[in-house]
């Protein structure tokens, strides 16, 4: 099969949320900060689309055309209280006209003011987002679906969608972009030895290496770090998402467990809880390349890749592509990590 990204989008009914294709560009103050000979370039999806970007407007563009196709009126999420896929989600409901109703759990032990109302909160209020805040350990499936029944007695018709938009159709999105950076590869004369993402629900590892798979290359180039699940957990969430997703859409080719490669070694403590590596790479490429990454997944995952750079992980002449993912308002909710308060002029 030919790897045609806008004829994936249009045989899935996909919405446009996103210009596409995100731009890639070089890093070279950063390589000199680095003082490698390893070529570093990133993929913009952190910028390209609507509600502040991020890698969750991918997955959304499948998911909203699904729930347009089926007819539904209320779009139904969930994840953490600063979850970037509940934000995309209220703005991506809000462009294509749906209702959204998002499910906010309690699960980072944070208790400042900036992470409980700050960030991706305050932005899925002006979203007009109906919000619901639960305590961490709340069955959330079952609650999802006790609002889609609310709903369907009061006239409408949810769609639901469980955290991180990580579901076979909400995979498609990467899949989109694996071919998309195909293309991209062909146009720059450059061959990435491997792409680095984060990886929170799995979604985008999966739709990338099931991308890759499906176009005849090596799934294997597609690399992420865990931020959420142990990387044993991850590993097989996104081995199963890859194939399901291939499968489920009738795409060719499979990926096999040793394709699937993932990092623990940046995840710290946990999910949400910052680390020193994590503050390091967020400042270093803000200050070589005035690029922001995020506190709970890409600047994980981008510390990792730092680390592996220099740990001469690569060869010299090899080129890496990592993809921003987005979650630049999360900063916002960690500012008790990162300072921001300023000092007044001395005389
Ligand atoms: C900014 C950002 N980067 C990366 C990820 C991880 O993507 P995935 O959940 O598809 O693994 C997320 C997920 O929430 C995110 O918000």
């Amino acid at each position: 099969m030919s790897p045609d990204p806008h004829a994936l989008r249009e045989r899935h009914g996909a919405v446009a949320l996103l210009a596409h294709p995100s731009p890639i560009g070089r890093l070279e103050r950063l390589e000199a900060a680095l003082g490698t000979a390893v070529r570093i370039y990133v993929k913009r999806d952190d910028v390209a689309g609507i509600g502040g970007g991020g890698n969750k407007l991918r997955k959304l563009e499948f998911l909203l055309g699904d729930a347009i196709a089926q007819g539904c009126d209320t779009f139904v999420t969930t994840g953490g209280l600063q979850s970037n896929h509940a934000r995309l989600s209220a703005a991506a409901a809000a462009r294509m006209g749906l209702a959204c109703e998002l499910v906010l759990a309690d699960v980072v032990p944070r208790h400042d003011a900036d992470y409980r109302g700050n960030g991706n909160l305050l932005l899925d209020a002006i979203f007009g987002a109906t919000v619901h805040r639960v305590p961490g350990d709340t069955d959330r499936p079952a609650l999802l679906h006790a609002r889609a029944e609310a709903l369907r007695a009061a006239g409408g018709k949810a769609y639901v969608v469980g955290a991180g938009g990580s579901s076979p159709v909400g995979a498609l999105g990467y899949v989109a972009c694996a071919w998309e950076i195909l293309a991209q590869e062909a146009a720059l004369g450059e061959r990435f030895a491997r792409i680095v993402v984060p990886n929170g629900s799995a979604g985008t590892h999966a739709g990338l290496a099931a991308g890759m798979a499906a176009a005849g290359e090596d799934a294997a180039r597609v690399q992420s770090y865990a931020v959420l699940a142990t990387p044993e957990a991850a590993h097989a969430d996104t081995l199963a998402l890859a194939q399901t997703t291939l499968a489920a859409n009738a795409l060719p080719g499979s990926v096999t467990a040793e394709e699937v490669v993932i990092n623990g070694s940046q995840r710290g403590e946990g999910y949400g809880i910052p680390t020193p590596a994590m503050r390091e790479a967020v400042e270093l490429l803000a200050r070589t390349e005035g690029l922001l990454l995020d506190p709970v997944y890409s600047g994980k995952a981008f510390a990792g890749l730092l680390a592996a750079i220099r740990g001469g992980a690569f060869q010299p002449g090899e080129a890496v592509l990592y993809v921003m993912t987005g979650g630049v308002p999360g900063l916002f909710a960690y500012r008790e990590v990162f300072g921001g308060h300023g000092s007044e002029p001395q005389p």
